[in-house]
Parts: structure tokens; C-alpha cells; sequence
């Protein structure tokens, strides 16, 4: 008799973190079976991945790209869906057993929420839901039975350095950061850098939004507020190394002494797979890591005045409450605005304070008081923006 084949949903399945776990998915083809597809506004990618991957249920960000999608497709049946309300059908379908969570941005808590409501096991790409709601995914994680599974490479680090451990025996978790392609320029020089510079990353490539978050290291900030929920720990006990050969993902101090680390291949496919199989292991395609080659590992403290969004991070961190939500919405307002090439990079971390500065900060009840947060943040942020063209 044939064994049953766990089931994958995959959010995202067109942007870089879909395209790499449908990779997986195929090589790994006796294990795992996609059911189900969401994407944004690339049809003929999706309609790529459907004739290959035969999931029972698609879903595009519009009605247009759906209908445009139903006009292309010649192959079988397969439910054709579109919206928030698409994306979060194929996350809480009854037929997953795994989603990985990989749309960019607040467009992914919806989905991802669903996915935890419904107890799935959740890959989770989409640091910005946890950035904006983690008290709230960890609470209904609870209620379902959800497992939460990090799929950034750095809390994936931590997550496999915490196993078997007692967190109470944890002093510091550490994540890495290879610092972009703006850690050896020097402080004047950043500001007059270009979007294509930005989007030059030396180490990852990935979507533009996470490309743009990981040269100012807003990326890193978010990754802090993440893995404060993730792991359920004081802001104190989280902090930052920029290691530029991206090879130490994360390191975990011990109260004694023993600091843990864990080591990969600079490549998302490396935890990816292990989110996706966890706790098995299954042989990765990729040549093993050769220390040897590599040569010598740097550690450096992250230089706060060249990176004003991370300093910004930390504090929303430390302040809690509605600030990471604002924070959150306000950053991805004024890197949307980066990425249509109306603003300079040396004046995004200004427009972002200002975003913050003008937010009452008060506490967030419920997910509904979350979407109201981020709504009002980006109306803020469109009016600064204004302004200022
Ligand atoms: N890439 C990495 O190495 C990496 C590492 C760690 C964490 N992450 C996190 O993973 C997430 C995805 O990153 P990425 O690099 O894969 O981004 P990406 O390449 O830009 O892909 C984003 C995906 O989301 C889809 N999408 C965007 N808005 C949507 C919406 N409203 N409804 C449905 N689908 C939507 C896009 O669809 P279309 O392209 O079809 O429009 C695409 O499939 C982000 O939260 C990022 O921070 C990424």
C-alpha cells in the first residue's frame, strides 16, 4: 500500500521563498504532495507551478488576475480563488498538513492566522505577522495545537541550538546579521546610495522588500521583535552580531559558559527543508559546508549610527505595545515608496520616525485593533510622504 504523503500548502509559492520550497517539495516528491497555491499577480509562474504541481486550489491577489489565470489554464480541475479571502482559503483547507507562510508583509497575517486557527504546522517565512501580532499567533498556537516552525535562516538557528534545552539555562540569544551591502561604507557615503545599490545584497538573494529591509537593517530589527515572540524572551536576553560571511545563523549563550551555534550554507534551502521535515532530517542536495574554504569567520557590533533603522527596532522592541505595528506599517509604506523610486535611501529612516513619531502608542486587544493600527500608520505615512514631493 502506498504511504500517505504529507500535505503542503505554500503562500507565496511565486516569490523567492515559494519558488525554493517548491524545489524541495519535488526532489522530496515521495514524502510531500502541494495541495495548494497563493500568489500575488505572477500568472504565468503560477500557472507554471499548477501544471507541474497539480494542487487542488489556487489563489491571486485580484478577481482580474484570477480570471486571467482561469482564461490561460488548459490543464485539470483545480479551484481557482483570488484576495485576502483566497489566500486564507488555501491556508485553513482541511487537506494541509504543512503551510509555509512566505507572502511579504502584513498581507501574509491573514493566511498565516488562519493556518494557526486550523492547527497546521506552519512554516513561517513572513517575519511581519509575528512582528505585528505574536502575542496573538502564540496564543491561538496554543488554543489549536499549532506547531510554529521559523523558517528565517537565523531563527531557525536558534530553534535547532534550543532543542532539548531548558530555557531557563538560556542567558543570550544572538542572531547574525551579514550586515548588507552597506556595512563596510563608510557613514557619510550612505545616504547618496541608489535603490540598485540597496538591492545589491552580498550574500542572500531574495524579494526586494526583505532586500531593501536587510541594507538599512530593518530586516535585523524585525528579526529581534520576531524572535521575541517566537521564543518567549525578554528583549534583554536578544541581541545582534554582524558576521558578514553569513555562515553562523544564530548563537545561543548558556548560562554556564557554552555558547551553541549553528552553521549552514549561505541558502534558504537549508531551513526551508528543515521546517518542512522537522523533527526528521532528510540529505540535502547541497555540497556540505567546508569550514576549511571558507576561511575566517568575522564578528562585529552593529554601528547604530549607520543603521538608524535598527537603533529605531530595538527601541519599538524594548517599548512594546502598538509600536511594532506602526513600526512595521510605516517601514513597509516608506520602502514601497524606495521601490517606486520616490524617495532617497538616506531619507527613509527619517520618514519612518516621523511615521512613529506622529502614532499614540497604546496596547493592541485583539487582531482587529491590528489591522486598525497598521491602517492608520500608512495613512499617516502617505500624507508624510506627500508632503514632502
Ligand atoms: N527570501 C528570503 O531569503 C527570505 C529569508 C527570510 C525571510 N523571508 C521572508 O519571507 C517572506 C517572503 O519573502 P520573499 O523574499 O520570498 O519575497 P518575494 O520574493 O517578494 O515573494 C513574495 C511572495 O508573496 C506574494 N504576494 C505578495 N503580496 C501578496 C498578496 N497580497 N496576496 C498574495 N500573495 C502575495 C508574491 O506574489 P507575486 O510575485 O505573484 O506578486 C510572492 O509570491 C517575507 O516576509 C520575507 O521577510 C525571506
Amino acid at each position: 500500500m502506498e504511504h500517505r504523503r504529507e500535505t503542503i500548502a505554500i503562500l507565496g509559492s511565486t516569490g523567492s521563498i515559494g519558488r525554493s520550497t517548491l524545489e524541495i517539495a519535488a526532489r522530496l516528491n515521495d514524502k510531500y504532495r502541494v495541495t495548494g497555491l497563493a500568489a500575488g499577480s505572477n500568472v504565468t509562474l503560477l500557472l507554471k507551478q499548477t501544471a507541474e504541481f497539480k494542487p487542488e486550489i489556487v489563489s491571486l491577489r485580484t478577481e482580474r488576475d484570477a480570471a486571467e489565470f482561469r482564461r490561460r489554464y488548459k490543464g485539470g480541475r483545480v479551484r481557482v480563488t483570488f484576495g485576502p479571502e483566497g489566500a486564507v482559503e488555501v491556508a485553513g483547507r482541511s487537506g494541509n498538513d504543512i503551510v509555509v507562510s512566505a507572502i511579504t508583509g502584513i498581507d501574509g497575517l491573514g493566511p498565516t492566522l488562519a493556518a494557526v486557527k486550523a492547527g497546521k504546522k506552519v512554516a513561517l517565512a513572513n517575519k511581519e505577522s509575528m512582528v505585528v501580532a505574536g502575542a496573538f499567533l502564540k496564543r491561538e498556537a496554543a488554543r489549536s495545537k499549532a506547531r510554529i516552525i521559523p523558517v528565517d535562516s537565523e531563527h531557525s538557528g536558534v530553534f535547532q541550538c534550543l532543542a532539548g534545552q531548558k530555557m531557563e539555562s538560556v542567558s543570550r540569544v544572538i542572531l547574525t546579521a551579514s550586515g548588507g551591502p552597506f556595512f563596510r561604507t563608510p557613514l557619510g557615503e550612505i545616504g547618496r546610495k541608489t535603490l540598485d545599490d540597496a538591492l545589491r545584497h552580498p550574500r542572500w538573494r531574495m524579494g526586494k522588500k526583505v532586500t531593501v529591509d536587510s541594507a538599512t537593517l530593518m530586516n535585523k530589527g524585525l528579526e529581534l521583535i520576531e524572535a521575541r515572540w517566537l521564543f518567549d524572551l525578554d528583549p534583554a536576553r536578544l541581541d545582534v552580531l554582524i558576521h558578514p560571511q553569513s555562515i553562523v545563523h544564530s548563537l545561543v549563550e548558556m548560562r554556564d559558559g557554552s555558547v551553541l551555534a549553528q552553521l549552514s550554507r549561505t541558502d534558504m534551502k537549508v531551513p526551508i527543508q528543515y521546517a518542512l521535515t522537522y523533527p526528521e532530517r532528510e540529505v540535502s542536495p547541497l555540497p556540505a559546508l567546508d569550514l576549511s574554504r571558507i576561511g575566517p569567520l568575522e564578528f562585529h557590533r552593529v554601528d547604530e549610527r549607520k543603521f538608524p533603522l535598527f537603533a529605531l527596532a530595538r527601541t519599538v522592541l524594548e517599548e512594546g505595545e502598538s509600536l511594532p505595528v506602526a513600526l512595521n506599517a510605516a517601514n513597509e509604506a516608506v520602502v514601497g515608496a524606495f521601490l517606486a523610486g520616490g524617495v532617497r535611501f538616506g531619507a527613509l529612516a527619517g520618514l519612518v520616525e516621523r511615521c512613529l513619531a506622529a502614532h499614540v502608542k497604546r496596547p493592541v486587544r485583539n487582531i482587529t485593533e491590528v489591522f486598525d493600527i497598521d491602517r492608520e500608520t500608512r495613512e499617516t505615512a502617505k500624507i508624510i510622504l506627500k508632503q514632502r514631493t
